[in-house]
C-alpha cells in the first residue's frame, strides 16, 4: 500500500468522526443509510452511494495517544476486503500525518507467510488530501512514518517466525542482510568468542541446544559527520529464540508463544534499520544475545554458580530466568563501548505483565529524568509504557549465600523490578545513569489483535526507541 500526498479523491472517502459526531451536512442517501443502520458515531459505517466511509474517533477520560491510529486500522482493516483501488483521507494537523501512516501500515499487517490462502486486496493507493499543510511536509512525514512502519513490520515478520526456522543463526544472518541491504555494519561472534571474552553466563544457558549461541554487533554511524562528537547509543537485545524454561521446564500452556522471547533482538535490528534509513545524526550500536533456552543431558542446572563477564558470580536456582543470564553478558559487553545512553529491551518477566497488562511496556533505571523521557517520547509515538520503581528492599531478595547474586529473588512479589535490578548489576557504575531496561514481556507479542497491532508480534520498542535516538540527536 503506497501512501501519496495528493489533493486526488479515492474511491472511497474516509470520514473521520472527532468525539464520535455526525457531520450536519449530510446528503439524504448518507442521512437513510446512517439511520438504517442506527450509526451513532460508534464504530464505522459505509454509504456506497456517495462513496464514504464513517469512521467514529473514541473519545477518552484518560490520556490515549492512539484513537487515530486504531481508528484508521480499523478502517483499514475493513476497506481492504473490499474491490476498490484508492482511498483518501483528509488531514487537518501535520502531528495527525504520522498517526495516519501508522494506523494504515501497521494495521494492514498480517503474517500470512504459511497461510495456504492468503488474503488479497485491490487496494493499493491512499491520498493524504490535505489544503491547510505545506505538501512537502506532508510528503517529508509520510516518508518517515513509513520508515518506522517498514521497520516494525519487518520485526513482526522475525519475531512471528517459528523456532524451527528462526533459530540464533537465522537471527544473526537475518540480521547480517537487512545491515547490507540498508547500510550499516554487522559483526556476528559465535561461541569461540564468548569463551573468549569469559560469558560463562551467557554460554551456560545456550548450551543444551543443538543450535549455537551468537552474539551479534551491529552498528551506524552517519556518513556526514566526521569531526562533530555524535551521542552514542547501544541498545541491547534479549534473543531467546526459544525459551522452554530449560531443566526448570515450563508448564506447557506457558510455553507457547515462547518463540517471541527473541523479540528484544528483533527490535533492536529494526531500530538500526530504521535509523539508518533515516540518516539520524547519531552513532547508534546493536547488541544482539542470540541463544536457545533447552533442555538435554549437558543443560545448565538450578545450584550451579556461573562467573559472568564482569567477574560476578551467580547462583542459578531457576533455569527459567535465562533472559537476565544472556543480558548480564551483553550489557557487560556493551558497557565497553562507553555509550551515552545504554538501552536494553527484553521480553524479561511475566511479573511486568501480571503488574501492567499485556499492552504496556515496564520502563526501569537509575535514572528518574531519563525514565520520564524516554516515557513521553514513546507517548507521543504510540507506545504505553509504566516506570517500575527500584528500591533496596526489593534488591535484597536477590542476595545468594554461596555466590554473589542469585538468578532468581526470595519473594514472588516484585519480579519485574526484582529482573531490573539484577541487570543493574552488571552495568558498570560509571553508566548507572545511563541506563535504561525495557521489559517488553506485555507487548512484544499478544495473541489477539489490539488497535493497530495485529494477532501475535507488535514490533514494540522500535518507534520508541527511534523516536528516543531523533529526540538527543544533533
Ligand atoms: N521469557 C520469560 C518471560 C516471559 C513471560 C515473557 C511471559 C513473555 C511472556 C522469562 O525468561 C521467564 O521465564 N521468566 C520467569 C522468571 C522467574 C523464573 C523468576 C517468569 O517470569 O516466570
Ligand atoms: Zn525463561
Ligand atoms: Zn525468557
Amino acid at each position: 500500500m503506497k501512501i501519496i500526498a495528493s489533493q486526488k479523491q479515492g474511491d472511497i472517502k474516509i470520514i473521520l468522526l472527532k468525539d464520535k459526531k455526525i457531520p450536519k451536512d449530510l446528503n439524504k442517501d448518507e442521512k437513510e443509510v446512517l439511520e438504517f443502520y442506527g450509526f451513532e458515531g460508534e464504530g464505522s459505517c459505509l454509504v456506497s452511494q456517495s462513496k464514504k466511509f464513517f469512521v467514529g474517533l473514541e473519545k477518552y477520560d484518560y490520556e490515549f495517544p492512539n484513537a487515530l491510529s486504531d481508528a484508521i486500522a480499523n478502517a483499514i482493516c475493513s476497506l481492504k476486503k473490499l474491490k476498490i483501488k484508492s482511498i483518501s483521507i483528509e488531514v487537518e494537523k501535520e502531528e495527525e500525518i504520522q498517526k495516519i501512516c501508522f494506523g494504515i501500515l501497521l494495521g494492514a499487517y498480517s503474517y500470512e507467510e504459511f497461510k495456504g490462502k492468503k488474503t488479497k486486496t485491490t487496494l493499493k493507493e491512499i491520498y493524504l488530501n490535505s489544503n491547510k499543510l505545506d505538501e512537502k511536509i506532508l510528503q517529508q512525514r509520510i516518508l518517515e512514518s513509513e520508515i518506522l512502519a517498514t521497520s516494525v513490520n519487518y520485526t513482526r515478520d522475525l519475531v512471528n517466525t517459528p523456532p524451527k526456522q528462526a533459530t540464533p543463526e537465522y537471527v544473526a544472518k537475518y540480521a547480517e542482510d537487512r545491515a547490507k541491504a540498508v547500510g550499516f555494519e554487522c559483526q556476528i561472534y559465535d561461541e569461540k568468542f564468548l569463551k573468549k571474552e569469559k560469558m560463562e553466563a551467557f554460554l551456560a544457558v545456550a548450551r543444551a541446544s543443538v543450535h549455537k549461541p551468537y552474539l551479534v554487533h551491529l552498528s551506524y554511524k552517519p556518513k556526514c559527520a566526521k569531526e562533530e562528537k555524535l551521542p552514542k547509543f547501544v541498545f541491547v537485545g534479549k534473543g531467546l529464540t526459544y525459551d522452554s524454561g530449560g531443566l526448570s521446564l515450563k508448564p506447557g500452556d506457558y510455553m507457547t508463544t515462547m518463540k517471541a522471547d527473541k523479540s528484544g533482538a528483533c527490535a533492536v535490528i529494526g531500530i538500526l534499520e530504521a535509523i539508518a534509513k533515516l540518516g539520524i545524526k547519531a552513532e547508534v550500536h546493536g547488541i544482539l544475545g542470540l541463544a536457545e533456552n533447552m533442555i538435554g543431558g549437558d543443560a545448565y542446572k538450578p545450584d550451579d554458580i556461573l562467573r559472568a563477564r564482569n567477574q560476578k558470580t551467580i547462583e542459578v536456582r531457576n533455569t527459567d530466568a535465562e533472559g537476565r543470564l544472556v543480558l548480564a553478558d551483553c550489557l557487560s559487553f556493551a558497557g565497553d563501548l562507553k555509550p551515552d545512553f545504554l538501552i536494553d529491551l527484553a521480553t524479561l518477566t511475566g511479573a511486568c505483565v501480571v503488574g501492567l497488562g499485556d499492552y504496556t511496556t515496564g520502563i526501569m533505571g537509575y535514572n528518574k529524568k531519563l525514565k520520564e523521557e524516554f516515557a513521553k517520547v514513546a507517548f507521543e509515538v504510540g507506545e504505553l509504557t509504566g516506570i517500575l520503581p527500584f528500591n533496596p528492599y526489593l534488591k535484597k531478595l536477590l542476595k545468594s549465600e554461596i555466590a554473589d547474586l542469585c538468578n532468581i529473588p526470595s519473594s514472588r512479589y516484585g519480579g519485574a523490578i526484582t529482573a531490573g535490578m539484577f541487570l543493574g548489576e552488571f552495568v558498570e557504575e560509571s553508566l548507572k545513569d545511563k541506563w535504561l531496561h525495557l521489559d517488553i514481556a506485555g507487548p512484544a507479542y499478544v495473541e489477539k489483535a489490539w488497535g493497530m497491532n495485529p494477532f501475535g508480534a507488535s514490533g514494540i520498542g522500535v518507534c520508541a526507541c527511534v523516536e528516543f535516538v531523533k529526540s538527543k540527536a544533533k
